[in-house]
C-alpha cells in the first residue's frame, strides 16, 4: 500500500498515547455487558476456527480474547502496536503479530478474519475485501463491525471526521455490502449493534468539538497533533450517530465453498 495519507505514523502517534492512558482496545465501548469481544466471541463460537487473522489489530487484546484452538494472526499497518502487542501478550502460545497492510497480499490462508473498525481506512473498499477474500479458506468466514454511513441527508460533519480520522472517503452500507458480494463472499447475517453502543451525551458534543477544534490549532509538535485530530475527528463521528447519519453494523459472511 502506498500510504500517501501517513497512516502508520497516524496509529504509531496515536497508539502511544492511548496506550498511556492505559486503554488496550481501540473501538467502541457496549453498555452493558457482554462487551463487543465477548458478544462475537459468541457468534464465533459456532464455527471451528483453526487459524484466525485479525485484520486492525490494535493492541491484539480482541484477538487474544477471541482465540482459537489453533493459530492467531494480528494484522496491524502500526510497528508501534505491533511491538505493543507483542510485550502485552508475552508468553501466551500460538498468538503471533506482524506489520502490513490489508491492501496487500498476505502471507498466509486464514479459516477465519475479523475485522473490527479497520476497514473503513480502506483507500479502495472493494479491492480491500476482494484482497481478504482471496486469503480466506473455501467456506471460511469473515466477521466486520464497522461504522457504517445510513441515510440519506447531507452532513456538514462529514469532512471534519474524514480529516481527523486520515479517511480517504466515507463508505456506506450498501458500499460494503456491494464489496462483498463482488468478493464472492455471502452475506449470513447483519445485525445492527447501534442500540449497544455507550455514546456521549449528545448536549455536550458541540462543546467538545470546538474545545478540541482549538487544541488542534495550538498543537505544540506533529505528533500531538496527530493524537488531537483522532480524537477531534472521533467527535463529529459522535455527532454523525447523534444525527443518525451512522450506524455501528455487524456483518457476517461466508467464503464459497469452492
Ligand atoms: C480503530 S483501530 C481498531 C483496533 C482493534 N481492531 C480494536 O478493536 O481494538 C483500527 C486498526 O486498523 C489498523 N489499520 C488501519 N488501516 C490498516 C491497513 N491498511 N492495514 C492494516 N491495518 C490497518 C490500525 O493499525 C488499527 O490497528
Amino acid at each position: 500500500m502506498d500510504d500517501t495519507r501517513g497512516l502508520a505514523e497516524y496509529y504509531d502517534d496515536l497508539s502511544r498515547f492511548v496506550l498511556w492512558r492505559r486503554a488496550l482496545t481501540m473501538h467502541k465501548a457496549f453498555a452493558a455487558t457482554p462487551s463487543l469481544t465477548q458478544w462475537l466471541g459468541r457468534r464465533m463460537s459456532a464455527f471451528t476456527i483453526d487459524k484466525l487473522l485479525d485484520v486492525g489489530c490494535g493492541f491484539g487484546v480482541p484477538l487474544a480474547e477471541l482465540r482459537p484452538v489453533g493459530e492467531a494472526h494480528g494484522l496491524t499497518i502500526s510497528a508501534f502496536q505491533k511491538d505493543a502487542a507483542e510485550r502485552i501478550h508475552r508468553g501466551t502460545p500460538n498468538l503471533k503479530f506482524f506489520t502490513g497492510s490489508y491492501e496487500d497480499p498476505l502471507p498466509d490462508i486464514y479459516d477465519a478474519m475479523i475485522c473490527i473498525e479497520s476497514l473503513v481506512f480502506a483507500s479502495d473498499l472493494h479491492s480491500a475485501v476482494s484482497n481478504l477474500a482471496r486469503h480466506l479458506t473455501p467456506g471460511g468466514r469473515l466477521f466486520v463491525v464497522e461504522d457504517v454511513r445510513v441515510g440519506r441527508k447531507e452532513s456538514r460533519f462529514e469532512a471534519p471526521y474524514l480529516e481527523g480520522f486520515r479517511l480517504e472517503r466515507i463508505y456506506r452500507d450498501s458500499e460494503f455490502e456491494s464489496a462483498f458480494e463482488c468478493a464472492g463472499l455471502a452475506l449470513e447475517q447483519k445485525i445492527d449493534l447501534t442500540p449497544r453502543v455507550s455514546m456521549g451525551r449528545s448536549r455536550s458534543l458541540p462543546l467538545k468539538t470546538l474545545a478540541l477544534g482549538g487544541l488542534r490549532r495550538i498543537a505544540p509538535t506533529k505528533r500531538w497533533a496527530n493524537v488531537i485530530s483522532a480524537y477531534w475527528g472521533g467527535s463529529f463521528l459522535e455527532r454523525l450517530y447523534a444525527e443518525g447519519s451512522f450506524s455501528y453494523h455487524y456483518y457476517q459472511l461466508r467464503a464459497s465453498a469452492t
